[in-house]
């Protein structure tokens, strides 16, 4: 057994031992998002710090914490903060926390994060359901030996993004008076913003949106066969001909305005979940 599935191991025993009765349904929060919990009831919390082999977030804008709780009336695990490539975490690292919900037998998966708008029809504030990614960041997850337990060696990529819950949350969206964009989203390493000659390019080639997360999670939770919903909080709008500088308060800024409309479409969709 390799040291990495020795600590996924652990950690997920950890999260088990506290937690007996473990969701089946969890939901990573991104920059500025570690607020779309405030409508959690029974919330109970543990700081990534407690939990062995769970890496710390060094941005700020990443609480680091795990938090079990009542969303839409649905038991949810919910990771309140992530890790990025571009805080030196090898891709392996990014997508522990994806390993370790695999073992505590997760089947939904609720990405949220914050990026930069390319289609020219968004808006800052807006919520667009991820359809597809494109990985920019040449890295990938499960690059080395294949664990054959987790998953396949060649893991089909033609629907990351489960079609069915990206339709639920247009309708929840419309539900609760909020218009949910559709769109592809680009991954890169970052943690520089892009040139204009990058979003222009990153326009040419079908983007919608750009970002510096989501996409090594995305890959290992195919791995790991779960049903996966990409959210993105559209903090700014990248505009090749016409840039604007963008700073990371106003990303967080924007991201935090929006998350009670991403909670409350998470809320709505998790509601009807169980009527499948
Ligand atoms: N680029 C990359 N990541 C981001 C952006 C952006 O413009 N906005 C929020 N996250």
């Amino acid at each position: 057994m390799s040291d990495y599935e020795k600590k996924v191991i652990r950690a997920a025993g950890f999260i088990q031992t506290k937690w007996n009765d473990c969701p089946e349904i969890a939901i990573i929060t991104g920059t500025g998002l570690g607020e779309i919990v405030s409508s959690v009831k029974n919330p109970d919390s543990v700081s990534y710090q407690e939990i062995p082999g769970f890496p710390m977030p060094t941005v700020e804008s990443h609480p680091g914490r795990l938090l079990r709780g009542i969303l839409g009336g649905k038991p949810v695990l919910i990771l309140q903060g992530r890790f990025h490539l571009y805080e030196g975490y090898s891709p392996r690292e990014v997508s522990f926390p994806i390993r370790v919900l695999q073992m505590l037998k997760i089947k939904t998966l609720i990405i949220s994060n914050a990026a930069g708008g390319l289609n020219p029809s968004f808006k800052a504030g807006d919520i667009m359901v991820i359809k597809d990614h494109i990985n920019l960041t040449g890295e990938n997850p499960l690059v080395g030996p294949n664990h054959d337990d987790w998953g396949i060696r060649f893991p089909d990529m033609c629907q990351v993004y489960d079609s069915g819950l990206a339709g639920k949350a247009v309708e929840a969206g419309a539900f609760s008076g909020v218009e949910v964009k559709q769109g592809i989203y680009a991954g890169l390493k970052g943690p520089s913003l892009e040139t204009p000659s990058e979003n222009r390019y990153l326009q040419r080639i079908g983007a919608d949106a750009v970002g510096f997360s989501t996409i090594m999670e995305a890959i290992a939770a195919v791995h790991a066969q779960m049903r996966i919903l990409g959210v993105s909080i559209i903090t700014n709008i990248n505009k090749p001909d016409h840039p604007e500088p963008t700073t990371m308060e106003a990303v967080i800024q924007v991201a935090g305005k929006s998350a009670k409309k991403l909670e409350a479409i998470l809320s709505i969709i998790l509601e009807g979940l169980d009527a499948e």
